[in-house]
């Protein structure tokens, strides 16, 4: 049935029979940070436009191309979040979260919004889960931040997941070594793609991340960053993997892992499942210690990660989930319904959950709507105040006592 409206292009509704298995990765999110001390954060839809350009950067996809930006009424320019961390930021600075007990770890849940081309594992309006660590430069919160995610895609049993890490270094050898990419790019500038000749300038290493036949020849060959490492960042990877080894994290170092938002600096990851083709990254961060200076907050370190709520579920290929109700209370004459409503909360009270018809069938009826309803029980009242009990997977009817019900129910 196609009405005259849909939902927006790349966005979905999320159906009942969809939302319990969201609602599940999210329970097990909360349940995986709470046991790590977590707190809960949850920061507005949208925020002034330039928190973005300047957090995520000018550059980056996602402010260039992928911001949903508007006007309000006061000729302010506002954007729906296409990422959490920024708004994070800017509100550990706005609320002085710095003269909390540091590090301040965060944990967050909602919808983003990116403009990108639709396709299965990309959405326009999307769900996040994620953790920001704000005030350690230790390689240790590192460790956590990864173990963290690695925990939580475990436990939820994300199948084939493979962890790619590498390290951006400091802001001054990415300097230097961006210098030397740029001109080894300008060397080769024939062959590479006119997308990635665009962006030497701009975002040379973005050019990793190209699919152009041409380009990933060039890229082969390129300086990596990785071996450019200063003394101290590479110490501090070295530390990340140690302890990464400790904990018995796996993982593959990727010296080429290159991602969209423009604060990192230092350790970057991402789990990747192969079952989500083109779309393979299911989660991932890394350490951002100059964003919160950049924001105009103090200098602090800090690391974080995102996962997406979407490709977790294509990842775990989830059945929907079929309704289910312990008991559903049906009635043999009109003159029982009255009582229904009445006993259906008596009964709710004690944490069975009921429920019964509400469109006034007759027996046949209903007993399909208890079917259709997943009940587990179906209880049918006379007028006399007798109850025949069903239970409806072994077909299996008996007389039942209507004090008994809540009993036999919840047994
Ligand atoms: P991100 O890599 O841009 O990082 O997004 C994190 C995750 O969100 C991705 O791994 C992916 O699973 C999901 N995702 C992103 N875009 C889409 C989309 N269009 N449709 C469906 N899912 C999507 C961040 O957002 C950083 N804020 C993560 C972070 C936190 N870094 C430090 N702290």
């Amino acid at each position: 049935m196609a009405g005259e409206f849909q939902a927006p292009r790349g966005t979905a509704d999320l159906l009942p029979e969809n939302e319990e298995a969201h609602r599940f990765v999210v329970g097990t999110f909360r349940k995986v940070t709470g046991r790590a001390g977590f707190r809960s954060i949850e920061t507005p839809a949208f925020e002034d436009t330039a928190l973005f350009q300047r957090g995520v950067g000018d550059s980056t996809d996602i402010v260039r191309k992928e911001m949903f930006t508007f006007e309000d009424k006061g000729g302010r320019s506002l954007t729906l979040r296409p990422e959490g961390t920024a708004p994070i930021c800017r509100a550990w600075i706005e609320h002085g979260m710095n003269k909390l007990p540091q590090p301040v770890k965060l944990a967050y849940e909602g919808s983003f919004f990116r403009h990108e081309r639709p396709q299965a594992g990309r959405y326009r309006q999307f769900h996040q889960v994620g953790i920001e660590v704000i005030g350690s430069g230790s390689p240790l919160a590192d460790a956590e931040a990864i173990c963290l995610l690695d925990a939580f895609l475990a436990e939820l049993e994300v199948p084939d997941l493979e962890l790619h890490l590498g390290s951006l270094g400091s802001p001054e050898a990415r300097q230097e070594y961006l210098t030397e990419l740029t001109s080894y790019l300008a060397s080769r500038e024939s062959e590479l793609s006119e997308e990635v000749r665009d962006r030497v300038g701009s975002n040379p290493l973005r050019a990793f991340d190209s699919d152009d036949e041409g380009t990933s020849r060039v890229m082969e060959e390129a300086p990596l960053l990785l071996d450019r490492l200063d003394g101290e960042d590479r110490e501090h990877f070295e530390r990340v993997r140690e302890l990464l080894d400790a904990a018995g994290v796996g993982y593959t170092v990727d010296p080429t892992l290159v991602r969209g938002l423009d604060y990192y600096g230092r350790t970057v990851f991402a789990f990747t499942c192969d079952r989500l083709g083109a779309q393979s990254e299911i989660g991932g961060g890394g350490r951002y210690d100059g964003l919160i200076a950049r924001l105009g907050g103090p200098d602090t370190p800090a690391i974080g990660w995102a996962a997406g709520v979407e490709r977790i579920l294509l990842a775990l290929d989830r059945e929907a989930v079929a309704p289910e109700l312990d008991l559903f209370l049906a009635w043999t004459e009109d003159s029982v319904a009255g009582r229904i409503p009445g006993l259906a909360s008596e009964l709710r009270e004690k944490g069975i959950s009921v429920g019964f018809d509400l469109a006034e069938r007759n027996l046949k009826g209903q007993l399909k709507q208890a079917d259709r309803a997943g009940a587990r029980w179906t209880a049918i009242l006379a007028a006399d105040d007798s109850v025949e009990l069903k239970e409806m997977e072994t077909g299996d009817q008996r007389a039942a006592d209507l004090t008994d019900l809540a009993s036999i129910v919840a047994d």
